[in-house]
């Protein structure tokens, strides 16, 4: 393909993705919270990988799978750390089986037309609902629940200030070594959601403002929007409506997705468990765990990292007297 093609389709791949980039420009910023596999010393807390997998159980594994994910991994250090037997019997009972055709006659499906299938072993993956992507997609109105094994890796928080503080965002970002974008975009989405779009009113140059839902007298003087396209020279705003099979979410790029707001009320912890349930934080354990998944060695990793500086840091000053010694008699 020559360059120039390339870079064409590059301009129309972008141009479609303009009003789209534009309508989750103006979506809110997304608050960084404090995560304790955050920064150089951050390691992931086992308590709250376990609290998240709990999450993901309860909730998320009717429509995502995590087929990166192992269930002997949910037993490793580092990781949630379950114990092995309760692990054995979990994955044992996932409701979601793993493919086990061909058989001895060579059919993968049995006489009913069921395909072949048989209960998890330690050894496999953590299986959504669903054997394909069609199939999710039949089963859940033409959206694809993604997987969701390294959606915290994939994902991001979008700087929203003004351009003149973008250099020094990004520097603090490096600074303090923030990589838990991810992290903070899953949890943002958990708890962006609202029973309906904010209402907009249009000016006299037919822009659309923002009115408060308490100043609403009228619902049929406002329009309800999910993004805004704004209208270019002068052209009037266009307002992006809630789609049929769409529920308002205002951290989702576009205002609108197809996940019902999944956890609508908070999933029940222990009273062991080492915090209080709360849809806030089963969006914060949930999201902790996400970010395990997609980065399982980052615990031992920042252990190994802060071991190796230290370790040639002795070194560094071993050389030094020794360099001291062997020269003193020159000197
Ligand atoms: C009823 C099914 C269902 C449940 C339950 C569900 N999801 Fe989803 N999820 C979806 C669908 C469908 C999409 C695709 C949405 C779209 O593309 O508009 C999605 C998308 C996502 C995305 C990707 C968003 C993006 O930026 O593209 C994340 C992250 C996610 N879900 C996390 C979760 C978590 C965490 C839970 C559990 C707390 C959960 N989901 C429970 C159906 C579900």
């Amino acid at each position: 393909m020559t360059t120039f093609l390339k870079a064409g389709i590059a301009a129309v791949v972008l141009a479609a993705g303009a009003p789209v980039a534009l309508a989750a420009g103006d979506g809110p910023e997304i608050k960084k919270s404090s995560w304790n596999f955050g920064g150089i010393f951050g390691h992931f807390d086992e308590a709250q990988l376990q609290r998240g997998f709990l999450v993901y159980k309860e909730v998320c594994a009717s429509c995502h799978g995590l087929k990166r994910v192992n269930f002997r991994n949910l037993v490793q250090k580092g990781g949630p750390m379950f114990p092995e037997e309760s692990v054995k019997e979990l994955a044992a009972s996932w409701p979601n089986k793993v493919f086990d055709g061909p058989n001895d006659n060579g059919d993968i499906a049995d006489r009913k037309g069921n395909i072949i299938k048989r209960p998890a072993k330690l050894s496999d993956p953590i299986l959504g609902p669903y054997d394909n992507d069609q199939q999710a997609r039949a089963a859940q109105n033409g959206a694809l629940p993604p997987d969701l094994s390294l959606i915290a890796r994939s994902r991001n928080v979008e700087y929203k200030g003004t351009v003149a503080y973008h250099p020094l965002s990004m520097a603090r970002d490096i600074a303090t070594g923030y990589q838990e974008g991810g992290a903070d975009y899953i949890k943002a989405l958990m708890t962006g959601y609202a029973d309906q779009p904010p209402a907009y009113a249009r000016n006299k140059a037919g822009q659309l403002v923002e009115v408060a839902d308490k100043d609403v007298k009228d619902e049929k003087a406002v329009e309800r929007c999910a993004s805004i396209s704004r209208g270019d020279a002068g052209a009037p705003d266009v307002c992006n409506k809630l789609q049929d099979g769409q529920y308002y979410n205002k951290y989702f790029p576009g205002g609108q997705i197809a996940m019902p707001s999944p956890l609508a009320s908070p999933v029940a912890y222990q009273p062991n468990s080492g915090a209080t349930s709360s849809i806030e934080q089963n969006a914060q354990d949930v999201a902790a765990f996400l970010s395990w998944t997609a980065d399982p060695t980052l615990s031992e990793r920042k252990s190994l990292g802060l071991g190796v500086l230290l370790y040639m840091l002795v070194t560094c000053v071993l050389l030094y007297i020794a360099k001291k010694r062997t020269w003193r008699a020159a000197h």
